[in-house]
């Protein structure tokens, strides 16, 4: 089985799939946090940016991968109410309920195709771009070959196979010559999610945010460096011993989103999540919690001193340079 259809199977299987079958999978009480999960502060900036490039006054907001709601739940305080509709499209059932019972006036859907076609729209999107499956593929002296994953006496293990052609036209596009050894993921998915998603739409802003790089740096020798497993907050799972028991990721190859992007006819523009955040109002967030640390501090109340510190920590962990400030945020701007 290719890499791309074991993803597939671990992570979306209806009866069995981590993120399918199981609960909500992001929150701090779930397998991961991600930056809406830590704070608030992220959804503040991403809802800023998205108030300030709307394609149209009346525009819808869509948000892929809404996940538990906190990114959708203080985007919508800042997204000015129009006649436009608002859409948190989920492929897990636990997160659609969740999403339902969270809000009364989001359209939650199990996929683009219950949006109505030709919509202007700003699209949100946080890390989900790494959990839309791709195949991984070796390059060798003569040419590319996929790994996929097959049984050997029983257990799940890595083969070589020959490279479907689609995955040698996508690895010679988006990488320049590479050396004997090295291993890449292949975005086939991502491609064709970007398609579907930009023909269905009408006039789009988009907003991407995920962790991954440039091609050139996401050269790796070794399956593992390619791979990341999740689960209740512990990384490197075994996932040929649990499939559908834990998260599979791969870092996202933006070389390859921005090129389906310009396929798609769309311009984009790659920053990182601290520049993105400073640019969208985490300056004054910050500010306004180092006065009130200061004012707490002031009456000798150490117990609000100690809160609003660990409030402030925590928006600067979202643009800290050397974690999650350092995901990359892509922008399609109107
Ligand atoms: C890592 S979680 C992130 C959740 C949330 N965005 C957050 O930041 O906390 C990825 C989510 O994307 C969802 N997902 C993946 N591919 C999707 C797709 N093509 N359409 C809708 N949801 C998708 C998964 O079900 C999962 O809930």
């Amino acid at each position: 089985m290719v890499f791309d259809d074991y993803m597939e199977m671990c992570l979306y299987d209806p009866e069995d799939g981590f993120f399918s079958a199981g609960p909500v999978r992001s929150g701090k009480k779930a397998d991961f946090v991600t930056s809406p999960e830590l704070s608030w502060a992220f959804a503040l900036c991403v809802g800023n940016w998205a108030e300030a490039n709307r394609p149209s006054n009346d525009c819808a907001l869509i948000e892929i991968g809404a996940g538990s709601g906190s990114l959708m739940a203080n985007v919508r305080d800042v997204w000015e109410s129009t006649s436009g509709q608002i859409y948190a499209v989920e492929r897990s059932s636990a997160a659609r309920e969740a999403l339902r019972r969270r809000f009364i006036d989001v359209n939650v859907v199990g996929s683009l195709d219950e949006i109505p076609r030709g919509i202007d729209a700003v699209v949100i999107a946080n890390e989900v771009l790494d959990n839309i499956p791709a195949a991984l593929a070796i390059r060798m002296e003569h040419g590319w070959f996929e790994i996929a994953v097959g049984l050997h006496d029983d257990e799940l293990g890595l083969a070589q196979v020959p490279a479907r052609e689609e995955v040698v036209a996508w690895c010679d596009s988006i990488f320049d010559e590479v050396e004997e050894g090295v291993i890449v993921s292949v975005q086939l998915g991502v491609d064709r999610w970007i398609s579907e998603l930009v023909e269905h739409l009408g006039s789009v802003a988009i907003c991407f945010i995920d962790y991954g790089d440039e091609s050139k740096k996401l050269l790796a020798n070794d399956v593992e460096s390619v791979v990341r497993s999740y689960r209740q907050h512990r990384q490197g799972i075994d996932w040929l011993r649990v499939p559908g028991e834990c998260d599979i990721t791969v870092d996202v190859n933006f070389t390859g989103v921005l090129a389906a992007l310009r396929r798609a006819g769309l311009a984009a523009r790659l920053s990182n999540q601290r520049a993105f955040c400073l640019e969208y109002g985490i300056v004054e967030v910050i500010a306004d919690a180092r006065d009130r640390e200061h004012f707490a501090a002031s009456l000798g109340n150490v117990m609000d001193q100690l809160r609003v510190r660990s409030e402030r920590l925590d928006y600067e962990a979202l643009v800290d340079p050397n974690g999650l400030g350092a995901f990359k945020v892509l922008l399609v701007e109107p």
